[in-house]
């Protein structure tokens, strides 16, 4: 088969090591790739299907694409980013005949429209944190006086991560508030703010592989995503993820399943946009039960680079039973004996600004067994590998318990280096507390 992926990140990197496990992929291509999708793929850096849905160029840039997968005959595309899926991707190569593994962009708003999200949950009775949906600031405010504090304030639409903000004073969100609505620090995507209520728990990554009607769930993970040790400051992409996560029991993922991916899915169908792909259920568990704290589209970054180490079936199956709907056909099989951590090594400054073009060093040695080095935010200048995003690599680390997985992790990055390198020194604290 013939197989493209879309994106560029750790998240893809981790999708091509595992595509490129198949007997069933003759070839495989990236766009645009990266240095560390090349030791997989053939990339294609001239597409840059890595826009922000809210760029212009981008729908441009899906039609070249999707011109070069036809004239190439690609069998199956496998779409990584959101921005992608939500800019109708997966719509434009179905339409020219092409499979995909990804939400059309109507079935995509279950994150790139949190509005319309939360709405569809209340209606059919999911359980998520209280809410109400603003474009105007003064009644925005007003309602976050009446709540009080603690409080979150979300941008409605795609804001690569950084739109949502955990406000601990009445002050803090109307400041959100204001930057959303009034300065518009994300431009369109802040059109309308979500504001609800604050959900106190553990927070756990369920997945959902759908085909539109059945679905499979994958081990569950939990990631990092405050800056900081402790799970303190400012959110991020993610600084680590590992999976299984012990906190979810048997009980809370058939309540996830029966309360809210069930649900879920017959109403996108009676809406009449079945969903296909991965659905990302961010829940909150609290004391009441899971909660749905947001859904993503797509996989989770970097919970990807723990969930499919721990796949033992081929992802090429996966994709394709999601893609044609015949999920209800495949038996998955999932390592549930071993654990996985994957620690995020980031720019120093990030999720703020940083410096980028600082070489990158111990990347090419990292290929030890159950050791992977998924590079994230990185280039390739001349013969150097540089920094050129805010997370720049995550080491994974795969092992028959999470203490030693986390022990091989951290010893790997040991090994890389690059000024300003920054990583957090306790990912996996909770579990490892837990055991
Ligand atoms: N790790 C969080 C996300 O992928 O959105």
């Amino acid at each position: 088969m013939k197989i493209l992926i879309v994106g560029k990140g750790g998240r893809e990197h981790a999708l091509a090591w595992k595509l490129a496990q198949s007997s069933r992929v003759d070839v495989l291509y990236a766009a645009p790739g990266s240095p560390g999708i090349a030791q997989h793929a053939t990339c294609l850096p001239d597409f840059r299907v890595d826009l922000s849905a809210g760029d212009t160029r981008i729908g441009e840039q899906i039609d070249r694409l999707c011109e070069w997968a036809v004239g190439e005959q690609i069998d199956l595309t496998v779409v990584g980013p959101e921005d992608a899926l939500a800019a109708g991707l997966v719509d434009r190569f179905s339409a020219a005949g092409l499979r995909c593994f990804g939400p059309t962009a109507a079935a995509a708003r279950i994150e790139s429209d949190k509005a319309f999200s939360k709405e569809l949950m209340e209606r059919i009775g999911v359980p998520t944190a209280a809410h109400r949906t603003f474009n105007d600031s003064d009644a925005a405010i007003d309602y976050v006086k009446a709540q009080g504090a603690p409080i979150v304030v979300k941008a409605s639409g795609l804001a690569a991560g950084k739109g949502a903000i955990v406000a601990h004073t009445e002050s803090e969100a109307e400041t959100a508030v204001r930057e959303m609505l009034e300065d518009a620090v994300f431009g369109a995507a802040g059109d309308h703010v979500v504001i609800e209520q604050f959900m106190e728990g553990e927070e756990a990554s369920l997945f959902a592989v759908c085909d539109g009607e059945n679905y499979i769930t994958l081990v569950t993970a939990q990631d990092h995503k405050a800056v900081g040790e402790g799970d303190t400051g400012p959110n991020t992409g993610g600084m680590g993820a590992y999976a299984p996560a012990p906190v979810m029991t048997v009980d809370l993922l058939q309540q996830s399943r029966e309360q809210i991916i069930g649900p879920v899915l017959e109403e996108l169908r009676r809406l009449g946009s079945p969903y296909r792909g991965v659905l990302y259920c961010g829940l909150m568990l609290t004391d009441q039960g899971p909660k749905v704290v947001e859904f993503n589209c797509r996989f989770g970054d970097p919970e990807t680079q723990v969930l499919l180490p721990l796949l033992r079936s081929d992802l090429v199956d996966l994709c394709e039973a999601s893609a044609t709907g015949t999920i209800d056909q495949i038996e998955v099989e999932l390592d549930e004996t071993r654990a996985a951590v994957c620690v995020v090594a980031a720019s120093e400054g990030y999720p703020g600004d940083y410096e980028k073009g600082r070489t990158v060093e111990g990347l090419e040695g990292l290929a030890a067994n159950d050791v992977v080095a998924f590079h994230a935010g990185v280039a390739r200048v001349d013969d150097r590998l540089v920094n050129a995003g805010g997370r720049v690599v995550g080491v994974t680390a795969i092992a028959d318990d999470l203490h030693s997985a986390v022990g091989r992790a951290y010893e790997a990055l040991e090994t890389i280096h690059f000024d300003g390198m920054y990583y957090r020194r306790d990912i996996a604290h909770r579990a490892l507390a837990r055991s």
